[in-house]
């Protein structure tokens, strides 16, 4: 796994994933985000990779800027090994309970956490093909399994989420046959903004353990849906 594609690289999971692969001396990732010029953290940590760190403008939900994000991979690699679509939104709690429910904040997120990777997924299709193990991971979350959805709220995050994860199974039955692994994966609950605090998780053990469940893909895992420490999640 030597050329990846990040989104939502400039903070949180994202950003943890990218330091680590910049460990890596062989390793390129290209790592996107919105606003590549206020991104001081993934600047740094691009600065001192042992690897390449290729910084890379992209809002998800913009199609031209997911075909120039194509179009500069394409200028490095004939094959990209593994799309990791981390980027998301989680809107405000108040913003997601019943009886507030706000259809602008529902399709915007729909828009972000679910359109989005699938129109990146399409977009470099040709390019994950032409690896000899391509993988999507598309990082999911418990709060998208219908079968433990035992609480309320969180309408928009966990039916994005849910959606997500159909996607990936659809994406596993069109791509499985080339080869191409697609894969849901929960990170964890963890420190990070949107998982705040108390969440019991470092991104640093997140990210590892991600890390570790995608390199150890393999045919068999495709359409799974994973937690970040490799067990599987109900769907
Ligand atoms: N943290 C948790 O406990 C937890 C639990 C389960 C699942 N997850 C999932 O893990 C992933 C990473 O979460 P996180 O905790 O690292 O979240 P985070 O700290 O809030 O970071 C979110 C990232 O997504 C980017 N993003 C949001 N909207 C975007 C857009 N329209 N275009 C491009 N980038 C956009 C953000 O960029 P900006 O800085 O530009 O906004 C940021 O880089 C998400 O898929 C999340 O749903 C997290």
């Amino acid at each position: 796994m030597n050329h990846i594609f990040v989104t939502g690289a400039n903070r949180g999971i994202g950003l943890e994933i990218v330091r680590q692969l910049g460990e890596r001396p062989k390793t390129t990732v290209y790592a996107a985000c919105r606003r590549p010029d206020s991104a001081a953290e993934l600047q740094a940590v691009a600065s001192r990779a042992h690897g390449t760190v290729h910084v890379i403008p992209l809002e998800v939900t913009d199609p031209a800027q997911i075909a120039a994000a194509k179009d500069h991979v394409r200028s490095h690699t004939n094959a990209l090994d593994v799309l990791i679509n981390n980027a998301a939104i989680d809107p405000d709690d108040d913003a997601q309970r019943f009886g507030r429910i706000d259809p602008d904040v529902m399709l915007h997120t729909l828009h972000i956490n679910t359109v989005a990777p699938l129109l990146i997924a399409q977009a470099f299709v040709d390019l994950l093909e032409a690896s000899s193990l391509g993988r999507i991971v598309n990082i999911s979350s418990q709060m998208g399994s219908i079968a433990q959805r035992d609480y309320g709220g969180s309408y928009a995050y966990c039916a994005s989420k849910a959606a997500l994860n159909m996607s990936t199974r659809g994406l596993a039955a069109d791509l499985g046959r080339q080869g191409i692994v697609c894969v849901a994966i929960d990170p964890g609950w963890v420190k990070t903004d949107m998982g705040g605090r108390s969440a019991p998780l470092e991104r640093e053990e997140s990210a590892r353990g991600l890390l570790r469940v995608i390199e150890h893909l393999t045919r068999t895992d495709n359409g799974a849906y994973k937690r970040w420490n490799g067990h599987d999640l109900p769907w």
